[in-house]
């Protein structure tokens, strides 16, 4: 049986009578709440034996070299800061490489946010997009080999595959393309941690470094993410746990770390069949839907993930998402295009038998044509660090058009911006802008 070490040291304590003259305040008691009574039991800080994060040489060192056999990386590290952690640190790393990096529009506002922090200048190269707002798809070969053309002194490439619809790059391919440029690939791979089941994980495809949000594909509680480092990364262990301490809280939660320690163990036991299953239901699900005349991305590679094409299928995605929920179906997240669900073997029979009655109440109509154009990329007026830090007004979003947005726009989820500080808008941003909501724009004076 695949060992538990961090897991099993928090048993001990919970189990144990020792008195607890040290953090957290509650002492592992809860003053009225059951429930919170038996959780806080597990949650200790870094005590004697219980190892430190931040130089992971005892118990939680143990538990990433397990993991890192797991996910087949050269190290992989833990984070109680879900991937946005991984990716300051990745970002934080590129930066010691240079002042620019070539990086996917698809990316989430973690990634845009560090790099204003951290000064980097980013060159946008729009994925293939797949709605109109204009926040998903897949960058390809072709165009990262452009782009590192164009763009030689570049100090890293930075995907994010799969995306929030379920989009996936070609990283193999584009890992090659890196490698003959001599720039390292960096993914983020924040809803795939559980394609290590397969070859398709960014760290087997060839990635220099990557990060998995654990939380969001297996059985570790929200926070819980990796940052693996594959064979070829120019970064060693030391570098990247240096950089993630830079952003992290001292304070982690064991509660997080115990739950990454057994998804090691499910890992190593169940989750091969327990995927293999799901997949096999997904497939199902996808047959039903096809049967029925709901259109779905084919987005199989990300195969726990079905992306309803709402427009497809003759329904407004939020209108559709509503009447999932008449059904006592709660989507992860639905757009007038799309409507995304996310699966893993933890659903139950009950939940699939609830999926399949739910599709069978919609009725498909006429396939809805968006009048929108595909999203267009603004034009770059300075780099987002620096706009960030000029004199700025805010104007309602009509009169926002031309100015340079001072502010970043991105409705989360799926945290993808619209626009960037340092970005000129112009109408289709605007309007996009107005449809989630924004009708105030910040820009520069
Ligand atoms: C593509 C992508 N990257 C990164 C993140 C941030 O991940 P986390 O919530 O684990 O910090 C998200 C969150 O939804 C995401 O969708």
């Amino acid at each position: 049986m695949s060992s538990t070490p961090i897991y099993d040291f928090v048993k001990q304590i919970s189990d144990s009578t020792i008195s607890r003259f040290f953090m957290p305040g509650h002492k592992g008691r809860h003053p009225f709440d059951p429930f919170f009574q038996d959780v806080s039991r597990y949650d200790i800080t870094e005590i004697e034996g219980a190892d430190v994060l931040a130089q992971a040489e005892g118990i939680i060192g143990e538990s990433e070299e397990l993991a890192a056999t797991l996910f087949g990386s050269r190290a992989t590290l833990y984070s109680t800061q879900g991937s946005t952690l991984g990716i300051q640190a990745m970002v934080s790393l590129i930066s010691g490489r240079g002042d620019t990096v070539i990086a996917g529009r698809n990316a989430h506002m973690a990634f845009y946010n560090a790099c204003l922090l951290l000064r980097i200048n980013v060159r946008w190269v729009l994925p293939s997009h797949t709605d109109p707002y204009g926040i998903c798809g897949a960058v390809t070969p072709d165009q990262v080999e452009r782009a590192l053309c164009d763009c030689p002194k570049a100090a890293a490439v930075y995907l994010t595959s799969p995306d929030y619809l379920g989009n996936t790059a070609d990283i193999n391919a584009i890992a090659g393309v890196c490698k003959k440029h001599g720039v390292p690939l960096c993914c983020d791979n924040a809803h795939g941690a559980y394609l290590t089941l397969g070859e398709t994980h960014p760290i087997k495809q060839g990635a220099a470094v990557c990060c998995d949000s654990a939380h969001k594909t297996l059985p570790v509680l929200t926070g819980g993410a990796y940052l693996h480092l594959g064979e070829n990364c120019p970064w060693t262990k030391q570098d990247a746990k240096e950089r993630m301490a830079l952003f992290s809280s001292s304070s982690p939660s064991y509660l997080i770390l115990a739950s990454l320690d057994l998804a090691n163990r499910y890992l190593a036991e169940e989750a091969p069949r327990g995927y293999e299953r799901l997949r096999g239901e997904m497939m199902e699900m996808r047959r039903l839907m096809k049967q029925k005349g709901i259109a779905c991305l084919d987005n199989q590679a990300d195969y726990a993930k079905l992306t309803i094409d709402a427009g497809r299928t003759g329904w407004d995605g939020l209108e559709l998402a509503a009447k999932l929920r008449q059904s006592g179906i709660e989507p992860e997240y639905a757009n007038p295009y799309y409507v995304v669900l996310m699966a893993t073997p933890f659903l139950t029979q009950r939940d699939w038998n609830r999926l399949s009655e739910a599709l069978k109440k919609i009725t498909p109509g006429r396939p809805i044509t968006w009048e929108d154009t595909p999203y267009c990329l603004p034009e770059a007026v300075m780099p987002a660090f620096q706009a960030a830090r000029l004199p700025w007004e805010s104007v309602p979003a009509d009169l926002a058009v031309g100015r340079v947005s001072a502010q970043t726009v991105a409705a989360c989820p799926p945290g993808v911006p619209v626009v960037t500080a340092g970005e000129r808008i112009h109408e289709q941003i605007k309007n996009i802008c107005k449809k989630s909501g924004n009708f105030t724009l910040k820009v520069l004076k």
